[in-house]
């Protein structure tokens, strides 16, 4: 197949995400191409931050928090979203207690409150573990396959780096002014000097800030990290895969290119079908038109679900 190649150029990048709308074969794809790198030796590990996770599932094997080993050289995680996002709020209620007075902190435990269950806060604690993980590419891995939910999720996921880099500077802008007033009243109470000094919420916010440009930083690199989008030939995953293309390459974010998943066989005896690869054919064109040589691959329709080592194993030859 002549998209191999392609495929296994993609070897040396660290980090490979696996995009798309939902359904088109995401978790298959990231599945078999994360046995695919460990069989080629690298350590490799395969997680989902898709809420409705099916990674376990193709694997046969129930996966959760810690990873668990797959293969020779494989380990998988699923990241639940709600316990990240409890862990993630008591990680900041424990960084902030020490730091306040009893009456501030009741009322930050009434804002993390509300915030666990603000919109966004789901998406906040899975990046924290995704920085996480990023600082084990390189030690405890050599290589980290995504698993996304489908693209608009992913898509906020992404853009959260520079959003939560911009709200961050402007909170410690607003406590480098209180700083500021201390300072002057310090001239007075020379205690508030050592206080100003040792700030722990200006430490936090800048800690806070330097994990996300971190984050972006690797997610910018081209060398080390890459997006591939999985998409079947129909209107709407075409539609939807060029808008997040356009959407990544906008925010600095390198697209690998395009897997076309669940190509129907060419000889096809019912007229039926016949007429269904017709239209096929027409979205086959389209691709190429709009995405030429950033086709990495073509996975043919199975006749079964890829469910299961042999299954996987299929699409792993396939990538080459
Ligand atoms: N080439 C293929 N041939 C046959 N079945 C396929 C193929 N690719 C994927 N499937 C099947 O299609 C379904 C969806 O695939 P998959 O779960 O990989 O998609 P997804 O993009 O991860 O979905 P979601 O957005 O729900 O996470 C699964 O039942 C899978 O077995
Ligand atoms: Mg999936």
């Amino acid at each position: 197949m002549e998209g191999e190649k392609v495929m296994s150029g993609l070897v040396d990048k660290e980090i490979i995400f696996f995009g798309g709308k939902g359904g088109v074969g995401k978790t298959s794809c990231s599945s078999a191409y994360s046995l695919n790198l460990a069989r080629k030796g690298y350590k490799t590990l395969v997680l989902s931050t898709d809420p409705a996770h099916s990674l376990g599932q193709i694997f046969q094997v129930e996966l959760g928090d810690e990873p668990k080993k797959l293969d020779t050289n494989l380990y998988g995680i699923e990241i639940d979203p709600e316990t990240e996002s409890r862990k993630y709020i008591n990680r900041i209620r424990e960084q902030m207690q020490g730091s306040f007075s009893a009456n501030i902190i009741i009322e930050i435990q009434r804002q993390l409150d509300a915030a666990y269950h603000s919109p966004g806060a789901e998406e906040a604690a899975i990046f924290d573990r995704f920085i996480e993980i990023i600082d084990m590419v390189g030690t405890e891995y050599q290589r980290v396959v995504f698993d996304t939910a489908p693209t608009g999720h992913t898509l906020r996921l992404l853009s959260l780096p520079e959003l939560m880099g911009q709200w961050l500077q402007g909170m410690i802008e607003r406590r480098r002014n209180v700083n500021d007033m201390m300072r002057m009243a310090s001239v007075v109470d020379k205690s508030l000097e050592e206080r100003i000094n040792e700030d722990p919420v200006m430490k936090i916010l800048l800690d806070r800030k330097q994990r996300f440009e971190k984050a972006r930083g690797f997610l910018v690199d081209d060398k080390r990290a890459g997006f591939v989008f999985v998409l079947n030939p129909q209107q709407l995953p075409i539609l939807e895969t060029e808008k997040a293309v356009d959407f990544l390459e906008r925010n600095g974010i390198p697209v690998e290119g395009i897997i076309i998943n669940r190509i129907m066989p060419e000889n096809i005896d019912s007229e039926f079908f016949s007429k269904r690869k017709q239209v096929e054919d027409g979205y086959l064109k389209q691709i190429e038109e709009k995405f030429g040589d950033r086709i990495l691959c073509r996975i043919p329709l199975m006749e079964y679900d890829i469910s299961g080592y042999e299954s996987i194993d299929r699409v792993a030859k396939i990538f080459g």
